[in-house]
């Protein structure tokens, strides 16, 4: 069948043609990667003999009627509104259903200088094929050249939301939630369409919708219409809708007295309500549950285990659907090191979870700061599904504020060797491909999604990766680079620079050398190493730190909390010596004297102070990139990002300041030769109170 040019397609059309009046013109990043900027020059050229007729076998299949749309749009507009040549000589067919390409996602991708052809297992790998094509296409790559032949590597790959039915988001900096619980399930608004595109750009096809610190009522009838609602706008977009349920539901709505997963009223609720879901929702994806973490009800209030909880839900879902069951728990009566429990708690139920129920481990095991070593439970767990979680907002990153790419951080997990697996070990991207990786939405209601411009960078580089765990850092920030702002390849190495170091800065003033967890209570933004009377010992940044008149750090040795033995020997051998492990972990595993020699000769004091300056160093250094930039880039986004990176630098001094303040009031030491004085004294940094930071 042959699709005519549609009013969609006119309407991309004059869009785009604007957009090329000015290559320059202002904007305002709603677009995200998908702007389809047309090229110059021979680029230009090279498109217009693409998509004058695109075909395929089954056209009225939502997907695939999807797939022909967004190729086709995106064409015209790479085009700059121009149609495709007459008589175009290039072809586009796609075929849907070819039994020689895999299931889930899979896609082929073949041209010559006559034809374009797509080719897929199913609907969904045509839709994907289409935003890869226009990403190759956007980058500039010659559309007789293009060559694809890709498959997801993991299965699920999913966004958490921690939006709150109120419209709140914890954790969230980019403004309201995007969900519009109140409207719905009548009102549908447009962002939830765009929202479902940016997610297929790049393959994701999981969503929960709501906070894992989850209200029960979304539980009740009324939810499940609206949710629904969503779940019918996705399908074609390939992604299946998942709810936080808390796990006391039956008592807070069933009317039930208790929520032991033992008990047959208990049991028969939940799977009453799983009926009632699917009934509205005939692929609705499963739960995401926090239980017996922070405060959260779970099996344990009765005496049950983690593994009695999920298996409870997972019978009620039956194999329609999955249980995602989170590791992140600590105890306040547990006084072992906190980065310990998880593990203690959940390695001894190997083996004993049901087939749908997938353990969703965070990546390191405290909680998502700005370096962890990989979580131990990674490797431990062979006869259990694992996902990773990761956090693609940066709740102790900075928040909105100034850059840090992401991607560098989840490749080190990814990429980590777990010393566990068989005579091969594997690497954390191995044990969790089979099942998938999870991020903590970014998203809010921001004109630009995310609050900030860099921050789309990290949305996109989550679900690249969750596509291909084997992508480089580099290339996933190369690609979003050109797709977003420009494909002037010296401009794309110097902002792909900018972002591949820019982590490894806020780590470097927020927690230089290992060391975590010393952001503000509660709002976790900017510094408060100082903070040690909060009621549990382990939400204090003096419990990380243990500075003292004698030195720093956190002895997870054998001598100290034992930590290291939760890991492979093999890797625990790499980080048990203070003096030969990587330095970056060096105030994580061990606690050494301020007098400590590392690496280069300098005392640890020494290095301390050097590490705050260099960041400083790095900051400034990328203003300055930044402002040579500014002809290449649109006015309205370059006066945007110079902004978030002044405040970084001014935060980053703050850091400095307030942390260099603090520990020479605990070691009693002159500031190191050369180093800058503190302009204030260390009461008026503990003074700054700024209760108005969101995300709490
Ligand atoms: C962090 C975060 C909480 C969140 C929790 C979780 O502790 O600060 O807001 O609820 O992680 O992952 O459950």
């Amino acid at each position: 069948m042959m699709r005519g040019k549609g009013i969609v397609n006119r309407l991309a059309a004059i869009a785009a043609a604007l957009l090329v009046a000015g290559p320059l013109h202002a904007e305002d990043g709603y677009a995200l990667w998908l702007r389809h900027a047309p090229p110059e020059g021979e680029g230009r050229s090279r498109l217009a003999r693409l998509g004058g007729l695109i075909v395929a076998n089954n056209p009225d299949h939502p997907t695939v009627a999807l797939a022909m749309r967004e190729l086709d749009d995106g064409l015209a507009q790479l085009r700059g509104g121009a149609a495709a040549a007459d008589g175009a000589a290039t072809g586009i067919r796609f075929d849907c259903h070819d039994p020689a390409v895999a299931r889930g996602g899979a896609f082929r991708v073949m041209a010559d200088k006559a034809s374009l052809r797509i080719a897929a297992g199913e609907p969904v790998g045509c839709l994907y094929a289409a935003y890869a094509i226009l990403r190759e296409l956007g980058q500039g790559v010659d559309p007789a050249k293009l060559a694809l032949d890709e498959a997801p590597a993991m299965p699920l790959r999913m966004l958490n939301h921690w939006d709150n039915p109120d419209g709140h988001v914890e954790r969230g900096y980019s403004g309201r939630s995007i969900f519009d619980w109140w409207h719905l399930p009548e009102k549908l608004g447009p962002r939830m369409i765009d929202y479902a595109r940016a997610n297929a750009s790049l393959g994701i096809n999981a969503v929960v919708v709501n906070n894992v610190n989850a209200r029960a009522f979304m539980l009740e009838p009324r939810y499940i219409a609206k949710l629904a609602r969503l779940a019918d706008a996705w399908r074609p977009y390939g992604i299946r809708v998942f709810l936080s349920a808390r796990f006391s539901a039956p008592k807070d709505i069933g009317g039930l007295a208790t929520a032991d997963p033992l008990d047959p009223q208990v049991q028969a609720w939940w799977r009453a309500k799983a009926d009632e879901i699917y009934a509205a929702i005939p692929d609705f994806g499963g739960f995401l549950v926090k239980a017996n973490s922070e405060g959260q009800p779970g099996p344990q209030d009765y005496g049950r285990t983690h593994a009695d909880g999920a298996n409870m839900l997972a019978a009620a879902l039956g194999m329609r659907g999955t249980v995602i069951w989170r590791a992140f728990v600590y105890q306040a009566e547990d006084t072992t090191d906190r980065t310990m429990q998880a593990y203690a708690e959940f390695q001894p139920l190997d083996g004993q979870f049901a087939d749908n129920v997938i353990v969703q481990i965070k990546n390191g095991p405290l909680d998502f700061q700005p370096r962890e070593p990989f979580h131990p439970l990674f490797g431990a767990m062979p006869k259990t599904r694992l996902m990773l979680e990761t956090q693609i907002t940066r709740e102790y990153l900075g928040q909105a504020t100034g850059i840090a790419y992401l991607a560098p951080l989840w490749k080190e997990v990814l990429d980590a060797d777990t010393g566990r697996g068989g005579p091969k070990p594997k690497t954390v991207a191995q044990i969790v491909s089979p099942v998938g990786m999870a991020g903590v939405a970014n998203t809010g209601s921001d004109r630009n999604w995310t609050g900030t411009h860099f921050d789309q960078a990290n949305w996109y580089a989550f679900g690249r990766l969750a596509w291909n765990p084997s992508l480089t850092s580099e290339d996933i920030a190369r690609e979003w680079t050109a797709q977003t702002f420009t494909r002037d390849t010296e401009t794309v190495r110097r902002i792909a620079a900018m972002m591949l170091g820019s982590r490894d800065l806020v780590a470097q003033y927020t927690a230089p050398l290992g060391l975590a967890h010393l952001m503000g209570t509660g709002h976790h933004y900017g510094p408060s190493p100082w903070v040690c009377d909060l009621e549990r010992p382990d939400w204090n940044p003096c419990y990380y730190h243990r500075a003292d008149k004698d030195g720093i750090g956190f002895d997870r040795t054998a001598k100290g909390s034992g930590a290291l033995a939760q890991y492979a020997p093999s890797i625990a051998a790499q980080w048990a010596d203070a003096a030969t492990i990587d330095e970056k972990y060096l105030l994580w595993f061990h606690r050494v004297r301020w007098d400590h020699r590392i690496k280069g000769g300098d005392t640890l004091w020494e290095r301390l102070a050097a590490e705050y300056a260099w960041a400083e160093i790095g900051l400034r250094g990328r203003i300055q990139s930044w402002e040579g930039l500014r002809p290449h880039i649109d006015a309205e986004r370059h006066a945007a990002i110079a902004a978030d990176m002044a405040r970084e630098l001014k935060d980053a001094r703050w850091w400095r300041d307030a942390s260099m303040a603090y520990w020479q009031s605990v070691n009693g030491l002159p500031l190191p030769a050369g180093a800058r004085p503190i302009p204030e004294s260390l009461e008026a940094y503990r003074a700054r109170t700024f209760p108005e930071a969101p995300g709490q």
